[in-house]
């Protein structure tokens, strides 16, 4: 039995970085949902449809874009923005059922967030933000893999940071992270997941010496915020060993590093893993630019080893096979818990879930 997360559809998901979308058509699955992205010509606008043509299903990402609107590759059904077909060959009638799905949009933080849930509770207010994304205080790398596993092994994975400790020693991890316990902090009802891990003498890794140039020890806290399904943050301060925020709340003398991901399941056993590292330091560094992006390419490179293997492993597995659950697990196990409830409120459409 391979392993498999259910997916909570009334949900607003990241489809792509917004310097992604442009007068390039782009294709991504949302939830097994095949979609075709574009930016129109006209005001810039993000448009995303299914990317299925109703004739016989070519594929509209590999068709063109004729001003906005999009002439599908094989035969030529031509759509508009919103979805419906304005041309078909060879006949002048336009068959009233041609048209495909156009999807709810809020582009927001660089990302592009889409809905392919019931376009009725689509309430743009809803999306979670992550300002630093774009905003001139912060210097950002970010990149997309994708990874071949089921969203739940992503969400695992990045809930429980002690295993940089182990799959990413020499780069992220030192002794530290896996010793020091975590406080787990759970809002059932906001769908907010928070776990920390404050290190108060802790070796720095390669990652922060490297970026920040400290020598020596460092106190380092590790503060994720999970929005239930796709958003992660993790709030990451390292300063020299000793060295803490002024009463004020000030922090001039410490290094801020916000780690964002959004987890966005593609189709059954397949995730877009998007990662995206913003600094308040040394922000117009080309150098600490290229040394964060390799470096943390290499950490996700690590867990989508780690999680395709994991994926292929749990597939040969018979099924009941059991897990053994620890306190590091506290974060994954509500993640868990809050997730089934998500897809389970999302199978009753007409009902409101947030
Ligand atoms: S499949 Fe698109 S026009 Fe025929
Ligand atoms: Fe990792």
């Amino acid at each position: 039995m391979p392993h498999t997360t259910a997916f909570a559809r009334n949900q607003w998901y990241v489809a792509a970085f917004t310097h992604e979308v442009g007068r390039e058509l782009l294709g991504r699955t949302v939830l097994g949902e095949p979609l075709v992205l574009y930016r129109t010509e006209d005001d810039g606008t993000a448009v995303v449809l299914a990317d299925r043509c109703v004739h016989r299903r070519f594929p509209l990402s590999a068709s063109r874009l004729d001003g906005d609107r999009i002439v599908c590759g094989y035969h030529g059904f031509t759509y508009d923005t919103t979805g419906s077909c304005v041309h078909v060959p060879g006949q002048k009638r336009v068959p009233r059922t041609a048209r495909v799905a156009a999807y709810p949009v809020v582009e927001q933080d660089s990302f592009v967030w889409v809905w392919v849930g019931d376009p009725a509770l689509a309430d743009p207010t809803t999306v979670p933000r992550a300002r630093h994304m774009d905003s001139p205080d912060w210097t950002t790398v970010s990149g997309m893999e994708p990874i071949d596993a089921d969203y739940g092994l992503l969400v695992d994975n990045l809930l429980d940071l002690s295993h940089e400790t182990y799959l990413h020693g020499g780069y992220i991890g030192t002794p530290e992270v896996a010793e020091t316990p975590i406080a787990t902090e759970v809002d059932e009802g906001a769908g907010i997941v928070r776990v920390s891990r404050h290190m108060d003498d802790a070796e720095c890794p390669p990652f922060y010496a490297r970026s920040t140039g400290i020598e020596g020890r460092i106190t380092r806290w590790q503060d994720i915020e999970y929005h239930a399904p796709c958003l992660y943050l993790l709030h990451s301060r390292v300063a020299p060993v000793g060295v803490l925020p002024g009463a004020d709340g000030r922090d001039p003398d410490a290094f801020h590093t916000e780690i964002t991901y959004a987890i966005t399941p593609s189709g059954d056993g397949h995730v877009y893993d998007f990662w995206a590292v913003s600094r308040d330091f040394a922000r117009e560094d080309e150098e600490v630019s290229a040394v964060m992006r390799d470096f943390n390419h290499t950490v996700v490179m690590q867990d989508v080893d780690a999680l395709n293997l994991l994926q292929r492993t749990l597939g040969t597995e018979r099924g009941g096979y059991q897990e053994l659950s620890i306190n590091i697990d506290t974060g994954g196990l509500a993640a868990r818990r809050i997730l089934a409830r998500l897809a389970e409120e999302g199978d009753k459409p007409t009902e409101r879930v947030r």
